[in-house]
């Protein structure tokens, strides 16, 4: 995808900086012609000759070269970009793009530019979740910039929140399907994503909980985005990292998962449902932690929401896929399923499947709608989520 194309990467002062190195690797071994442009701040963060051996093109910092006054043009620059990427992106940096300010080249190169643009925010939580800087998002957004969602983790402060730059694989993923257009096919689209475990609490020490890693889930998360839907994902308990461009709404037991489903199905176009939700929780959860005693003991339980099942009740015109894990009678309880929840198809997982169901990264499903079933080899989560959103795709059209 990348072949050929012509990419300025430009460089903040950021400590992120150090990833741009590989960030600048991975785009030339994509097939790009790479050059860069580094604020004066960046080269603090990381050596010009390092990115100009990485680049195979010199660094760009000032307006004109002291030694011999050759100038920098901007504007040459600018008309030479196929995409201009600016990553990390500080915000100051976003500040100054949202309000065209242009003291230094990287960003009269900005202002010149004629080609996409894209910058992946990197600064610590308190900033990136400042109002100015959320504002200036929106007005860069508003301005065509598309931005690379930062991730949540651990910051170079040692605080734990949103404001890490995106991983240079993630970035280089995005910059690809800002290339691909027919990848784009979901623009506009808005879709809801459950994945993972819920939580279901006995007392404060332990829970009712499931296999459930959420890869599954989270490849169709990452899918649905790349083909450029907006792509709530609500999340029950997983060590996953947030996908890029996806909004995550952390929940832990199916009733919160409930509610926050529940929220967003006004607003969105369809909904996946992935997730691994009790059908039962503790009827009373213990407020201290329950002593053992000489004889066994029973738990009483009581039903959770359906959450696919509510969706269906009140489903109009939106999409319901829906998925099924299943231990034995596979297609009977699947189609079962697929009726009772009123969904426009489902997803049908075996445990009696080797390389199948929870944890793995891959699966082996079949795609079950009221006339028609397609049974699909062993595949990566990731490949299965592909197929999913060709299948939505496919009903989205037969809808309109
Ligand atoms: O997360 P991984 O480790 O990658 O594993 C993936 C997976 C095995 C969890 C996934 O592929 C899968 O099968 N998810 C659905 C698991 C499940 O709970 O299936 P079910 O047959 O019990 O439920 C049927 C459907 O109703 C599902 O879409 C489920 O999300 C939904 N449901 C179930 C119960 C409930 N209370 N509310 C629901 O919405």
């Amino acid at each position: 995808m990348l072949k050929g194309k012509h990419i300025i990467l430009g460089i903040t002062g950021s400590i992120a900086a150090y990833k741009s190195a590989v960030l600048c690797r991975l785009l030339v071994s994509a097939g790009a012609e790479v050059k860069v442009v580094m604020t004066p701040l960046a080269k603090q963060f990381i050596t010009p000759l390092t990115m100009a051996t990485l680049s195979k093109n010199p660094i760009l910092v000032d307006f004109f070269n002291p030694e011999n006054g050759e100038w920098n043009s901007h504007v040459s620059l600018g008309e030479w970009a196929d995409c201009y990427l600016i990553a990390p992106a500080t915000a100051n940096t976003m500040a100054k793009m949202a309000s065209g300010v242009a003291d230094n080249l990287l960003l009269t190169t900005y202002l010149s530019a004629r080609c996409k643009v894209a910058i992946a925010p990197a600064m610590d939580l308190d900033m990136y979740r400042h109002a100015s800087t959320q504002r200036n998002m929106t007005q860069l957004r508003a301005d065509g910039v598309h931005i690379i969602e930062p991730q949540s983790g651990e910051l170079a402060s040692g605080l734990v929140g949103k404001g890490r730059m995106a991983e240079p694989q993630d970035i280089v993923r995005e910059v690809e399907a800002m290339f691909d257009e027919k990848k784009k096919s979901l623009q506009g689209k808005h879709f809801l994503v459950t994945a993972g475990a819920t939580i279901e609490p006995i007392d404060p020490v332990r829970f009712i909980s499931n296999h459930s890693s959420g890869k599954m889930g989270y490849a169709v998360a990452e899918a649905l985005a790349q083909r450029g839907a907006k792509v709530s994902l609500v999340s029950g308990r997983t060590a996953l990292g947030v996908p890029v461009g996806v909004e995550r709404i952390d929940v832990l037991s199916a009733e919160q998962m409930y509610e926050a489903c529940c929220r967003l199905w006004a607003e969105v176009d369809g909904a996946i449902m992935c997730a691994a939700v009790a059908d039962y929780t503790p009827a009373v959860v213990a407020d201290q932690k329950i002593k053992k005693g000489e004889d066994d003991m029973s738990i009483a339980l009581k039903r959770t929401h359906d959450i696919a099942a509510t969706l269906g009740e009140n489903k109009g015109s939106r999409l319901l896929v829906g998925f099924a894990m299943e231990t034995e009678n596979e297609m009977a309880n699947a189609e079962s399923k697929l009726q009772r929840k009123n969904m426009d198809f489902i997803v049908l997982n075996s445990l009696r499947q080797e390389g199948a169901g929870f944890r793995g990264d891959t699966n082996v499903v079949s795609l079950i709608d009221s006339e028609s079933r397609v049974d699909l080899p062993l595949m990566s989560k990731r490949e299965v989520a592909d197929r999913i959103v060709d299948k939505m795709e496919s009903v989205l059209v037969e809808k309109n």
